[in-house]
């Protein structure tokens, strides 16, 4: 696959701005499911950005591998781990052109990891693939109603998704929860006021 993402500047440039771009805090959708997480378990941060959920993960005991495209976003992942004492295990990767393990991980999460389609299925296709049996995953993203709000993710309805798109791109998991949500962010300063969420956990079959 080759990704056409004329984004990867944007977001060299928004890593180098002092702080953390959404908080240093975990998702709080993300944070709701730690009674789904348990010690030792593998887990994969994908876009992990600069580390506020792989390093929460990792908190929580879990072996995580935090991945993004953005070698700034990855040192500062790297320093909250050290600045938390928490080993991060991380790795600057194009998620286009990373070879994904297979069968490999406990838990997934993909917190506001936008893509158009098809981009967005190859992506997604490639996240169950990587998950083990049992397996789960952990999705936050905007759904197409964010157009009208101003709190952040992307201004293109392509990359914005709805509950179809995600019941089809995981279809061969069993979703356990799928939600839409208008609530308020308060994450960093990139993500801030009310947002329209979607919200999933699905699990692959043992
Ligand atoms: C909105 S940020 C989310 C960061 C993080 N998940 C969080 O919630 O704090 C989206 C992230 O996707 C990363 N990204 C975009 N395209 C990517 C690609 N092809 N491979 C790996 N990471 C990518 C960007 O570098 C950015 O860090």
């Amino acid at each position: 696959m080759t990704d056409p993402d004329p984004y990867i500047q944007t977001w060299e440039e928004r890593y180098a701005l002092p702080g953390y771009l959404y908080g240093s805090a975990p998702n709080r959708f993300l944070a709701a499911q730690a009674h789904l997480l348990r010690p030792g378990m593998h887990a994969l941060a994908v876009a992990d950005g600069d580390g506020r959920n792989g390093v929460w993960l990792a908190e929580q005991g879990l072996r995580v591998l935090s991945v993004d495209r953005s070698p700034l976003a990855i040192e500062k992942a790297a320093a909250l781990a050290a600045s938390r004492g928490v080993t991060l295990e991380t790795e600057v990767v194009d998620l286009f052109q990373w070879r994904w393990p297979v069968a490999t991980f406990d838990v997934v999460v993909s917190i506001f990891f936008h893509l158009a389609s098809p981009r967005r299925e190859a992506i997604h296709a490639r996240m169950v693939r990587t998950l083990r049996p049992g397996g789960r995953l952990i999705l936050e993203a905007f759904t197409k109603r964010q157009l009208q709000f101003a709190s952040g993710g992307p201004r293109d309805l392509e990359a914005l998704y709805s509950a179809e798109e995600l019941q089809a791109d995981f279809a061969d998991l069993e979703i356990e929860r799928l939600d839409e949500a208008e609530t308020e962010l308060d994450e960093g300063a990139f993500h801030q006021g009310p947002a329209a969420l979607i919200r999933l956990v699905a699990r692959k079959p043992s």
